[in-house]
């Protein structure tokens, strides 16, 4: 599977309800504030979307603080991410990360370089995966752009803003694209971690955002991506269907980015699950290496079992986890597993016990 999230093959299509620790979608569920939407949603079902999606411009306008002619709308930030790689002859894109770079890469025949991140341990000993920028801006130099994400999939590194910089200055000058995909960006906390506010400064910088993943409505396939340049902005919304954004995703928009109490529930439950989610892993021998995230996810390297048994063995106890074997840039021991409410997590410790 080059995706997580499929509860169907092993799961409902043999009539299973597995645990689904494989996709990383907030565990406090849909917000209340978009379920007080559908009413409207179900209303407005029997229109065609507004084709030019005004009220939505104006909600991320409003919410991002950007001039509402900057925002391209996604059906997801898929695709977005997939459309952006299209405009590109070539692409630089990390190893590991996530599968859909390359994949679309290919699709669009844009040859592809990749750079493996680097990797180190911490003083609390868990391991960290970072990227090498004076490497980066080397590569950078035989391709028309990069794509890179903000935290990354799958281990949750985030970009160092200084460093970033300096490539954005370079690739300023050099007519080159830096794609951001920031799909995961407020699962961070970190207030100043976006690269949003530097759209206006750069115009060969692309920044990525969702719903998706925050708000926990995959379901929706909301994504949206804001960039300067209006050259690059025409030429994705050529490609784009009309209507590609539904009526409950246009609900979605307009409620959720506001919900001021999904935003402080979640919060509340990053900051009280994500450090002892990793402490209680690294107590587990089957653990050799655990990689500090700013994500809702962690990646793993296994110990004596490889990412294939370990799967299997979940599997069978009705756990659906992350195989990252397939990640370019990681081994066949290499696991991810998202982080979920307290109840579930201690589900999974007391799995994890009996492996
Ligand atoms: C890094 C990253 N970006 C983007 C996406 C896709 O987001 P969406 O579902 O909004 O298309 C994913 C989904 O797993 C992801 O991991």
């Amino acid at each position: 599977m080059v995706h997580g999230g499929d509860i169907y093959t092993e799961g409902k299509l043999k009539g299973q309800e597995l645990i689904d620790f494989s996709s990383n979608i907030n565990p406090l569920g849909v917000p209340e504030s978009f379920k007080n939407s559908l009413d409207e949603a179900l209303k407005n079902v029997v229109n065609y979307p507004d084709i030019k999606y005004r009220m939505v411009r104006e909600a991320l306008s409003r919410y991002e603080s950007i001039n509402e002619e900057l925002f391209l709308l996604g059906n997801g930030a898929a695709e977005i991410i997939d459309l952006s790689i299209s405009t590109l002859k070539s692409i630089l894109i990390p190893a590991p990360s996530f599968a859909e770079y390359h994949l679309s890469a290919e699709k669009w025949g844009v040859e592809t370089q990749y750079f493996q991140m680097e990797q180190k341990k911490n003083e609390d000993g868990t391991y960290s995966l970072y990227i090498d920028y004076e490497k980066l801006n080397k590569d950078l130099e035989g391709v028309d752009g990069v794509i890179l994400a903000n935290p990354n999939n799958p281990d949750g590194s985030v970009l160092n803003k200084e460093c970033i910089r300096k490539i954005l200055e370079y690739c300023e000058k050099a007519g080159k694209k830096v794609i951001i995909d920031e799909a995961f960006i407020h699962f961070t906390l970190l207030k100043d971690q976006s690269l949003v506010k530097w759209v206006n400064e750069f115009s060969c910088l692309l920044v990525i955002k969702a719903l998706t993943k925050y708000y926990g409505m995959p379901g929706i396939r909301f994504g949206y991506g804001i960039t300067s340049s209006k050259e690059l902005r025409d030429e994705i919304s050529k490609k784009q269907n009309p209507w590609n954004i539904n009526t409950f995703a246009v609900e979605a928009v307009k409620s959720v980015l506001f919900d001021e109490d999904y935003n402080s529930k979640s919060i509340e439950w990053l900051e009280n699950t994500r450090a002892p989610f990793i402490k209680r892993l690294m107590e587990y021998s089957i653990f050799n290496k655990v990689y500090r995230t700013y994500g809702n996810y962690v990646l793993c390297e296994l110990n004596g079992i490889t990412s294939k048994e370990f799967y299997d063995t979940c599997l069978k106890r009705g756990f659906l986890i992350r195989n990252a074997d397939n990640y370019r840039g990681l081994s066949n021991y290499h696991i991810r597993l998202a982080i979920k409410d307290e109840d579930r997590n201690n589900k999974l410790f007391e799995m994890l016990k009996s492996i």
